[in-house]
């Protein structure tokens, strides 16, 4: 691992001691929305603390992975009191262990903000993912609004420094950039700063022409 990947690995095993009580982005009404979209053999990449864990489709075999063990032992904690059949694995996104088309469906929640280097993990994510399968993300992006986004540029070295988290990332880009195809984009909320982004890891056409 890189030296940035384990400082922002490091901020993380610290805000896990108080992640859940500073986390207001997603209410779990949305979280059950988008998650009701997963199916069959699901990764999801930087599970945290496990807010998402108890919230899938019961028919769905989920495995989570995150680079935190601090983020990961909440996690645990939340598998067992809910008494899920969920299997957890310390792993970094940037360098998955999984063969390549493993997964039908690829989630990953408020996580591409804090990825040192979201494309090499977006690639990842495409990589691991069945080529007729989808990708769900649901991440906070730097604001269309010229104010507001320079405003994040200049906090952000402060969310980064205390939290691990980057609020100027201009991940619908990102996703384009690693090459996967975005299906759609959806704003969840007046601010335009919250996105669901659906994507698929080819182009659809490509693989029902080919
Ligand atoms: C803001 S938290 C979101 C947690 C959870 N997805 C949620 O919605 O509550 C970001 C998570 O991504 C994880 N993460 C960041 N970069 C990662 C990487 N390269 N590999 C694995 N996990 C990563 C962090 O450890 C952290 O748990």
């Amino acid at each position: 691992m890189n030296n940035i990947t384990e400082t922002i690995k490091r901020r993380y095993n610290r805000t896990a001691f108080f992640y859940d009580w500073m986390d207001f982005m997603i209410s779990d009404s949305t979280r059950r929305k988008v998650l009701g979209m997963a199916k069959g053999k699901v990764l999801e990449v930087g599970v945290g603390t496990g807010k998402n864990l108890p919230l899938y489709p019961p028919e769905c075999e989920v495995t989570g992975i995150d680079f935190s063990s601090e983020m990961l032992k909440r996690a645990m904690e939340r598998v067992k009191k809910n008494n899920l059949k969920i299997t957890l694995l310390e792993m970094d996104a940037q360098h998955m262990d999984f063969p390549d088309n493993t997964f039908d469906t690829v989630v990953a929640t408020c996580v591409f903000c804090s990825v040192p280097d979201p494309i090499k993990g977006l690639k990842e994510v495409k990589r691991v993912c069945k080529p007729t399968g989808q990708i769900i993300l649901l991440e906070h992006v730097r604001s269309e609004n010229p104010v507001l986004g320079k405003i994040m540029d200049i906090l952000n070295p402060i969310t980064l420094a205390v939290i691990g988290s980057n609020i100027n990332r201009e991940t619908v880009q990102n996703v384009s950039r690693a090459g996967l195809a975005i299906q759609e984009v959806k704003n969840l909320g007046s601010t335009k700063i919250l996105k669901l982004i659906i994507a698929s890891p080819n182009d659809l056409e490509e693989i029902t022409h080919k």
